[in-house]
Parts: structure tokens; C-alpha cells; sequence
């Protein structure tokens, strides 16, 4: 059993942007299952849903370089981990969990200051476990505080990426403000291009780094997938993991979900042509069953592929094939997709925000779920969709890769439009045929990437270091 201690920007269901959040939220609970003590420490921001927290500590000084707060910690305890919410409405109070601030280097500067806090009053961390550039800090903070505190003799670091492409890089300017030592500023520390990278200083000084599946674990130590730090990654090879993420299956699944209105399940399906005829109406769309409905639930971010699909909307039509979408983010993709609205009304249809329940319904209601992303980590709506019998289209890259098969959705290689066109149109042409369409549904609502799984390599990795 090791006391292990995760520090996050985000976790599910109290704070959420994308799918590391859904991992914080199902993880920690399934190492608690397998016997690990896990604690997860992440800021209380003023828009965070936190019912029932109970104030666990009230004044833990934050020392950032020149800067002081104070912060009060909540506590939640959901599946018998401990959520630590750190309590600084100077620097968490923003109306939004991200939003490019002059201060984020403090923002999560303090944060990483705040778990080595706990780590000394409250919880005895074997193990400290950051998720991506927000944690990525910790060891940098940890190794220079050796010298004065004995404390953390012997704690472990892990770093998870969730996503290389995001690295919390700022100007060395920064270096005096977070109370890092000049001596870290170098290119086998945390310095990057003359940035400090808040992702690198992870890299550099954890015991494991881990990713979120086994291709990408490949895939970041390439020049192509490796954002300038696929070098440092080679040379740290034999410390990279990649552990395939889970699904929250209470969370995700047509059984039970409470924002599907007809549950069903891969013996009957009649409450999935339900789901997709509502969803039509919704969102505005010609009611007809038998035409094709796609979806897509994203992050509007240049990652995701989705100039692809602007590229190809022409075709969308002329196949006689309907796209909803639902997502926000970069202004020129929301623009992209309302434009494609405006043009052909009886095609597409966009929301533009962030709708839990709207994902889980579209989830339920579409026939195939688009993701022709530029790179994945992991990736975890197609494994949503697969549960849903919605079959995935995807790039073949990252995690898509590793969970999509030819038997349970489409894949492409190349990053084209003609690739992705072609992709859709042999799932166009294979839904023609409902019975095999049907069988092919179902070995996707079979598949089982449960956390369990995910959580034991964890456990392996841990008790390795
Ligand atoms: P990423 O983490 O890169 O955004 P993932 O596929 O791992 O991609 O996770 C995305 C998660 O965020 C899924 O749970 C998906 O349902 C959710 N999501 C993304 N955009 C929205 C949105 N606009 N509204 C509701 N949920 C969303
Ligand atoms: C990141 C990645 C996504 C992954 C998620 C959870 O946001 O973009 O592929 O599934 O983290 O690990």
C-alpha cells in the first residue's frame, strides 16, 4: 500500500474542460478499490460544484518566492479518496478554471506549494503524482527544498502527460517570482527555448513519467508528436509508461444514464432510436431515422482535426449524411461550424458551450461519433461512444489507435480530407447493411476499458520505484 498524493487543475465532477478531468475523477476511487491511500489536491475555484466539502484546515501559509496567501482547505471524500480543495479566491476565484491569466505561472506555482503543505501537516505522501503542466513544478520545488527539509527523503515523483502539447511555458522572468533557484534555470533543468517550462521541470525530475496509452508513450518521443521535447523523452525512454486510461462506466453507460430518457442496452436498442430522434429534433434537424447521424464532442482546439471536417462539409451533404456538434474554444472553429450551419441548416447543426448532459445525449443518440484528431493522447469519448454503440471514425494516432479496431469503428491514417472522407464513406456504405451495422455496435458496447485494468498498472508503477 503506498500514500499517494495527486495534484490536478482539474477533476470530474467538480471541475471539468476536458477528459483529464474525468481521469482525476475515476482514478483516484479505483486505486482506493485495489488498497491504495490516494489523496488528490487542486484548487477551489469560485465556479467548481463542490457540495458537502468540509473545511479541513483553515490556514496553510503559501510561500511563492516575494508572493504570500493563505488558503483554507476543503475536503471531500468521493469513492474513498480524499479531494483537497486549496481555498485562494486571490488566485482561483477567475469566474473559469483556465483562461491564459498574467499570473498562472502563481496560480500554479502556489498550487504545487499548497500539496507540499499538506504533505507535511496532513497527509505523509509515499508518492507524489502530478498531472500534466500545472503539477509539473513539484519535483522542481521538492528537490530544492531537500537541502533544508528532510521530510521528503526518499518521495517518489510521477509525472503523467495528458496532452505534451500543453507545457506551462513562461519567461525566465518568473524564475525569482515562484522561488526557484537560479541553478534550475539550465537546458538539463527546467529552462526551454529561454522559457521555463513547467512541463519539462516534470520531466526532468520524476521518478516515472507516465502518458495515457501505450502509442503515445511511442509517439512523444518522435520529432512529428514530441513538441521539442521528444529529445529529453528518448534519453528518458526507460522511465516513460504508457497505461492505456479507463472509462467511468457508472458515469458513461446507456443503462443507467440519468440525461438519456429511453436507457437501453446492447440486447435492446429501441431506446437509442429514441435518443437519436430527440437529439434531431433538439437540435433542429430534419426528424428522419434512416439518414445517418454523425457527432461530435470536442474541445474547439487545433488538435482535435476539425479543420478537416470544414474541409470536407460539401461532401457532408452530398452524402445525405447529418453532423451535430457540440463544443467551444478557439473563436475560428465556433465560427467554422456556425458558418457551416448557416450554409446547409439541414445538415449541420452546432452548440457552441460546454453541456454535460448534451454530450451524454448525443452520446446515446448519433450512429457514428467523429474524431479525425491531429494527435490524441488517449481519448476518451470514442471509448464513451463505443459503450453507446455509436461507432467511433477516427485518426489512427494515440489513443484512438489503441482502443478503435476495424471491428468496432473506422480508421485513417493520413491527416487529409480525402483520408477522413473516405473513412466516413465506408462507415456510410457498412451502415447500409443494419444487421451487420448492428453486430458491429455491439462488440463495441462489449468492450470493457474499465479503470480496475488501469489502475493496477498504476499500482505496479508505484510499487516499482
Ligand atoms: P480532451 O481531454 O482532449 O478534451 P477526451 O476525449 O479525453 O479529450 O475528453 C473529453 C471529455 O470532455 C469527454 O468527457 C467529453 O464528453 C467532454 N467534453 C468535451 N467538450 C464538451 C462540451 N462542449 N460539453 C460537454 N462535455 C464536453
Ligand atoms: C488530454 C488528452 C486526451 C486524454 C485526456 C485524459 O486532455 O487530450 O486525449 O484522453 O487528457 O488523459
Amino acid at each position: 500500500m503506498s500514500r499517494v498524493l495527486m495534484v490536478t487543475a482539474e477533476a470530474a465532477p467538480f471541475a471539468k474542460t476536458g477528459g483529464l478531468a474525468d481521469v482525476l475523477g475515476a482514478l483516484p476511487p479505483a486505486l482506493a478499490r485495489l488498497g491504495e491511500e490516494v489523496a488528490v489536491v487542486m484548487p477551489r475555484y469560485d465556479i467548481a460544484h463542490i457540495p458537502g466539502a468540509e473545511r479541513v484546515w483553515n490556514a496553510l501559509p503559501l510561500v511563492v518566492g516575494p508572493h504570500r496567501y493563505t488558503a483554507a482547505i476543503d475536503q471531500v471524500v468521493m469513492g474513498g479518496a480524499r479531494y483537497w480543495f486549496v481555498d485562494c479566491p486571490p488566485l482561483y476565484a477567475r469566474g473559469q478554471v483556465y483562461g491564459n491569466f498574467a499570473d498562472d505561472h502563481l496560480r500554479f506555482g502556489a498550487l504545487n506549494i499548497a500539496a507540499i503543505g499538506i504533505a507535511r501537516h496532513m497527509f505523509r505522501a509515499d508518492i507524489f503524482h502530478g498531472h500534466d503542466w500545472p503539477a509539473g513544478l513539484l519535483p522542481a520545488y521538492l528537490r530544492e527544498n531537500l537541502h533544508g527539509d528532510p521530510s521528503f527523503f526518499g518521495t517518489k515523483c510521477v509525472t503523467t502527460i495528458h496532452n505534451l502539447g500543453y507545457q506551462g511555458n513562461f519567461p525566465a522572468s518568473v524564475i525569482s517570482d515562484l522561488g526557484l533557484s537560479p541553478a534550475s534555470f539550465h537546458p538539463e533543468g527546467l529552462e526551454f527555448w529561454g522559457d521555463v517550462s513547467f512541463l519539462k521541470a516534470g520531466i526532468v525530475w520524476s521518478d516515472a513519467i507516465t502518458t495515457v496509452s501505450p502509442t503515445y508513450a511511442r509517439e512523444i518521443q518522435t520529432p512529428e508528436h514530441g513538441f521539442g521535447l521528444d529529445g529529453l523523452l528518448r534519453a528518458r525512454a526507460s522511465r516513460v509508461h504508457g497505461i492505456l486510461n479507463g472509462a467511468d462506466y457508472d458515469e458513461w453507460k446507456p443503462e443507467t444514464d440519468a440525461f438519456v430518457a429511453r436507457r437501453y442496452s446492447a440486447k435492446n436498442l429501441t431506446g437509442k432510436r429514441a435518443a437519436k430522434m430527440t437529439l434531431l429534433t433538439n437540435f433542429g434537424l430534419p426528424a428522419n431515422p434512416d439518414r445517418p447521424l454523425l457527432a461530435v464532442i470536442s474541445r474547439f482546439a487545433h488538435q482535435k482535426g476539425l479543420d478537416l471536417i470544414a474541409a470536407i462539409a460539401k461532401d457532408l451533404v452530398e452524402e445525405d449524411a447529418a453532423l451535430v456538434i457540440l463544443g467551444e474554444g478557439e473563436a475560428r472553429f465556433e465560427e467554422m461550424f456556425q458558418e457551416m450551419a448557416r450554409d446547409f441548416p439541414d445538415t449541420f447543426a452546432v452548440h457552441v458551450g460546454y453541456n454535460n448532459a448534451m454530450a451524454h445525449q448525443i452520446e446515446a443518440g448519433a450512429d457514428m461519433f467523429l474524431m479525425p484528431s491531429r494527435y490524441e493522447p488517449c481519448g476518451l469519448s470514442q471509448i464513451y461512444s463505443l459503450r453507446y454503440g455509436t461507432v467511433p471514425i477516427v485518426r489512427a494516432t494515440g489513443g484512438l489507435e489503441d482502443t478503435v479496431d476495424e471491428t468496432t469503428g473506422f480508421k485513417f491514417s493520413e491527416y487529409t480530407p480525402t483520408a477522413l472522407l473516405d473513412a466516413i464513406r465506408q462507415a456510410l456504405t457498412a451502415w447500409k447493411d443494419k444487421k451487420a451495422w448492428r453486430e458491429r455496435m455491439r462488440r463495441g458496447m462489449a468492450k470493457d476499458f474499465s479503470w480496475t485494468a488501469a489502475a493496477v498498472e498504476y499500482q505496479k508503477l508505484y510499487r516499482s520505484l
